[in-house]
């Protein structure tokens, strides 16, 4: 990744400037192509019903990732207290001094770390975002290097919340698995050793949100995508019928959405859906989210219960997940979604 300065910092500095690497071209604009009602179309689902074995609401999960590919779910059965932790431990990591937060920078070859988002190229547009981003699990994969040790019970939010959000990501992908048409652990089985990646995420005020994004148009390489986001600012949009769709926040709930890998895995079934983050002029806005990502050495591509010759053909071909990883990391999604490289040409 290229080294791009931090925004907070800028907006720190000068809060009236917005300099030009940051002003979007006027089609990718915020205001462009966006509802001006603020809907909560997104369906939402209720987590303990799932867990209940409740069939009506799986019928509604399966309608969400095929209709919508994103959701809100409710009764998740992670505490209030746990939740307001994590985002106080993020609160506390962004107000540090800058000095303190480059003690945890990213390494030039890394993802771990504090840093900005992907930079593939001195051209590109630059995200009003920095971020701090940490594998959880599995323990293996930790690095406790990039884990800011001054902050009072960073580390026990942290871990804490990802233990949490495991096991609200194990009740959603078995209820997959089982919609699926397998068993309910397998579709679990199938990912082999999954990591836990916690991208947390700082959008300070901007003097121009009309001219900038927090975060550009792209889908999530990951498997499933767990968010976490302040309960009164709406800054998440997504891509619905070719309109910008702000995803207004219900208290407490997690915003869900199904990624690339999740998409190959069920044949095109369960859609992988573009999304962006706007910013606002008021008030910085933080939110964590947590990927769910496959096993480097996982081939990922249709699972045969998704694949019927006559009615439903493969849509897409196999690719080792570490690979297309390297390939999204590699290029700025630009309106088209990478997982278009791995389509077949049978459609
Ligand atoms: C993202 O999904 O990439 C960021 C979403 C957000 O901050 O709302
Ligand atoms: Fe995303």
């Amino acid at each position: 990744s290229l080294p791009v300065p931090s925004v907070q910092e800028l907006a720190r500095n000068d809060s009236q400037c917005v300099p030009e690497r940051y002003i979007q071209e006027p089609e990718d604009r915020p205001l462009h192509s966006v509802t001006t009602e603020v809907l909560n179309e997104i369906p939402v689902i209720n987590l303990s019903k799932l867990a209940n074995g409740d069939e009506d609401e799986r019928r509604n999960l399966d309608t969400a990732c095929k209709e919508w590919g994103f959701f809100q779910v409710i009764d998740h059965g992670v505490s209030d207290k746990v939740l307001h932790a994590m985002k106080a431990a993020v609160a506390e990591f962004f107000e540090l001094p800058l000095v303190e937060k480059k003690k945890y920078s990213m390494a030039a070859n890394d993802f771990q770390g504090y840093g900005q988002g992907y930079v593939v190229s001195d051209e590109q547009k630059l995200d009003w975002n920095d971020l701090l981003f940490l594998i959880t699990a599995p323990p293996k994969y930790k690095n406790m290097k990039h884990w800011p040790t001054t902050i009072t019970g960073f580390r026990e939010a942290v871990e804490k919340y990802s233990t949490e959000l495991q096991k609200v990501g194990d009740e959603i992908f078995e209820n997959l698995s089982v919609l699926m048409g397998m068993e309910r652990e397998s579709l679990k089985d199938i990912h082999g050793v999954m990591k836990l990646g916690v991208r947390m995420n700082y959008y300070p005020a901007c003097a121009r949100p009309d001219l900038v994004l927090g975060v550009s148009p792209h889908s999530d390489a990951s498997s499933l995508t767990l968010l976490l986001q302040d309960d009164d600012i709406t800054g998440l949009q997504i891509k619905n019928k070719e309109i910008w769709v702000p995803v207004k926040p219900i208290p407490n709930a997690l915003v869900v959405n199904i990624g690339d890998a999740l998409e190959v895995l069920s044949n095109g079934a369960y859609k992988s859906v573009e999304h962006r983050a706007v910013t606002n002029q008021q008030i910085p806005r933080i939110s964590v989210a947590t990927f769910f990502i496959p096993e480097d050495e996982l081939e990922i591509g249709p699972l045969d219960s998704m694949v019927d010759e006559e009615h439903r053909p493969r849509m897409f071909k196999r690719i080792k997940y570490l690979d297309y990883l390297r390939y999204t990391l590699g290029r700025k999604m630009e309106g088209k979604s990478h997982i278009d490289i791995l389509k077949l040409q049978n459609m």
